[in-house]
């Protein structure tokens, strides 16, 4: 099969020197759920910035059998739908349909179009009804859902998912993690929430420093770094 996603060898510093990524190579193959596991700072988000090319390295991305090139980036850009942890920094529309509307005619759709892409996308995360409303008076989990039918609505082949519970209670994290697990796509998610992972993901890869030092299947991972709240 052939992967969706190809690193290969990325490298990135930061300009204030901090290296960020040393030498990392990943492979996303479609539709498995893969988890970057590590601690704060060992290069997880800056990772997933590249794949998009809103951070640029040294070595080589592929997407879906694309070259990550300057004139490949608006069709990655479509192929690939990111999800922050802060939707705010996400959302910034006067009203939900809007904002659902925002990737869609930036695309080239007519209002139409994009009007009836934003819908179906919200439908399908549970917001119908909602599309009239401000986003910032949402709860954090209706934001949450509100970001993911933004990048829905794009009609992504991968979906790059970075610490997406962060601010859910317990129930809007299970509807998140309902909702994540019927959709087709290809994800890459990075997450701390231990059973949010084991609900999603098939594989697991464990950053350290900048480098992915081990791969396997999620429990396997997260024994070996210990990587789960033990007291
Ligand atoms: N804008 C930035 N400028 C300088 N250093 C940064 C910046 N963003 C992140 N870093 C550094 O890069 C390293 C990797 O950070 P990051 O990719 O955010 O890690 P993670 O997502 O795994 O917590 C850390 O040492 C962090 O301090
Ligand atoms: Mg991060």
């Amino acid at each position: 099969m052939t992967p969706v996603i190809r690193a290969a060898n990325l490298t990135f510093s930061y300009d204030d020197g901090t290296r960020a990524l040393d030498g990392v190579s990943f492979e996303l193959y479609p539709g498995e759920c893969v988890a970057l596991l590590g601690a704060n700072g060992s290069g997880k988000t800056t990772f997933a910035l590249h794949l998009n090319g809103l951070l640029t390295g040294e070595g080589e991305i592929e997407v879906c059998g694309m070259e990550l090139s300057k004139e490949n980036l608006p069709p990655i850009r479509r192929k690939i739908g990111m999800v922050f942890q802060d939707s705010d920094e996400q959302l910034f529309m006067p009203t939900v349909l809007e904002d659902v509307m925002f990737g869609p005619l930036n695309m080239g759709l007519t209002p139409d179009q994009a009007g009836a892409r934003a819908r179906t996308a919200l439908e399908r995360v549970g917001m119908a009804g909602l599309e009239a409303k401000a986003p910032y008076h949402l709860s954090a989990g209706q934001k949450r859902r509100v970001a993911v039918a933004g990048v829905l609505a794009m009609n992504p082949e991968i979906l790059v998912l970075d610490e997406p519970t962060t601010y859910l209670d317990p129930p809007a994290e299970r509807d998140l993690a309902v909702l994540l697990r019927e959709l087709p796509q290809a994800k890459i998610l990075i997450s701390h929430d231990m059973p949010f992972v084991r609900a999603l993901a098939s594989r697991a890869v464990f950053f350290e420093r900048g480098r992915i030092v081990a791969e396997g299947c999620v429990n396997e991972i997260v024994e070996r770094f210990g990587w789960d709240l033990q007291l």
